[in-house]
């Protein structure tokens, strides 16, 4: 069996308390799934909980990898409000790096992006770099790439799985990455049609993500 890729993307949302319900109904659902080592699941929740489901995961002993929606391009310093790799290399194995939301409102440019790559690559942090068209430019030393066509993301239509395939196939045959995740509106009902594609490796989930049973649902049906 090839690697499979659940990445979950809380971005924005998410209290203390909701990921404490988050994380024990989950526990309670993983037992019951039996997930293979081929099948990495990977949470991505906001700053501010990554301690809190780092405690969860190894209480609960889920078969969970912890990564960051962002990173900071600078190294430790003075920089207020960012968060270090050396920093956040303690708590996440995986970084989201250029998220089209981080393009669009934190102006984040490809400069800014491919610092964030070596910043990562510099401590040991698999970045998952986004982009919303096949043209984009990859920085060097990323191995898994997610494509998230921008009407995709968040609007209940996702993409073809035409279009996810020849994008992703495009992508590997074009770069030296080693995994292509499609995002954009993944769910239960919809996510085998990608995962079954010869050159889509996983998938990047927002708002189905959010509740245990809509990512197991994803997991189970994929
Ligand atoms: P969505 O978000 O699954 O809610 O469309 C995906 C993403 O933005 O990563």
């Amino acid at each position: 069996m090839r690697k499979q890729f659940f990445v979950a993307n809380w971005k924005s949302h998410k209290t203390i308390e909701e990921t404490r319900e988050w994380f024990s109904d989950m526990s309670l659902r993983l037992h019951e799934l039996n997930i293979s080592d081929e099948q990495k699941l990977i949470v991505c929740p906001p700053y501010p909980l990554l301690s809190f489901c780092h405690e969860a995961i190894s209480q609960h002993h889920l078969p969970i990898t912890l990564g960051s929606e962002d990173i900071s391009p600078f190294p430790e310093g003075a920089y207020t409000g960012a968060v270090s790799a050396r920093l956040l290399r303690e708590l996440v194995t995986y970084t989201i790096i250029g998220h089209s939301e981080r393009r669009q409102y934190f102006s984040e440019t490809v400069e800014i992006l491919s610092e964030k790559v070596k910043m990562s690559l510099a401590s040991g942090i698999e970045p998952i770099y986004c982009i919303s068209n096949k043209e984009e430019k990859i920085p060097q030393g990323v191995k898994i790439v997610a494509y998230e066509p921008l009407s995709a993301i968040g609007s209940g239509h996702p993409d073809s799985p035409d279009d996810a395939e020849a994008v992703a196939k495009f992508l590997k045959g074009n770069n030296d990455i080693a995994h292509v995740l499609y995002g954009g509106s993944v769910t239960a009902e919809d996510v085998n049609s990608y995962m079954h594609l010869p050159s889509i490796d996983g998938v990047l989930v927002g708002g189905a993500s959010l509740t245990p049973e809509g990512f197991c649902g994803i997991i189970q049906h994929a």
